[in-house]
């Protein structure tokens, strides 16, 4: 089932408890198999250096990166190891071909671990480092809830928020596909899914267009 917001943008759907408890556990042990050789990394900030609060990594044949060099880009080795990104677990490439509406693969899914340590957040941004918009992103919420703010087109103003939960997808695209978006809170302890606790997100996102 799918929820749509009337206040949401047009091309927002969540998909409250999209995955099971089973499912979720699963998708867990493949994120831990994944950084068992794509260990999570401190993305920073271009220019400043300044690091994310969340720690970061892949899946599949793009991984998003940042670091105090060379900024927000996509690369197709792990920043630290050299080595290619883990493949994409088909539970994804299921979701996928489920939501996004588009008739190509994802390239990237970042994997943004929320550390309760770290209180760990993320602040109002764009996606726009791919080369075409035309597919949406997905995104699946795994562990602690956590409120997600929906801005708008340009920064700043007021913001809606919609608390996600371990299970839910949110899919964002059409005109919601370049809003402003972020992580406000996360409300640490209430889940054990996590084996170090927090919150596990995992964006999925094409990257370029297929020239046919
Ligand atoms: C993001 O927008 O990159 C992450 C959103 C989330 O953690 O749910
Ligand atoms: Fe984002």
């Amino acid at each position: 089932m799918s929820l749509i917001s009337p206040q949401f943008p047009p091309g927002f759907v969540h998909y409250p408890q999209f995955f099971n408890q089973e499912e979720q556990r699963q998708l867990i042990s493949q994120v831990k198999q994944a950084v068992a050789t794509a260990p999570f990394y401190k993305p920073t900030m271009p220019g400043t250096g300044h690091p994310l609060s969340v720690v970061m990594s892949n899946f599949g044949p793009l991984g998003w990166v940042t670091d105090k060099e060379n900024g927000y880009r996509y690369e197709k080795i792990h920043p630290r190891t050299g080595l290619p990104w883990p493949a994409l677990p088909h539970l994804l490439e299921e979701l996928w071909l489920k939501v996004s509406g588009y008739k190509y693969p994802p390239e990237a899914t970042l994997i943004n671990w929320y550390r309760p340590e770290m209180k760990s957040k993320m602040g109002m941004h764009v996606d726009n480092d791919e080369n075409n918009f035309d597919a949406p992103v997905v995104s699946v919420s795994l562990g602690d809830p956590a409120v997600f703010r929906m801005g708008g087109l340009k920064r700043g103003g007021s913001t809606l928020p919609l608390k996600l939960y371990s299970g839910d997808v949110i899919v964002m695209g059409g005109e919601s596909r370049l809003y402003h978006h972020g992580i406000s809170k996360v409300f640490y302890g209430e889940s054990d899914l996590v084996p170090k606790g927090g919150r596990i997100n995992l964006t999925m996102r094409r990257v370029n267009s297929v020239i046919v």
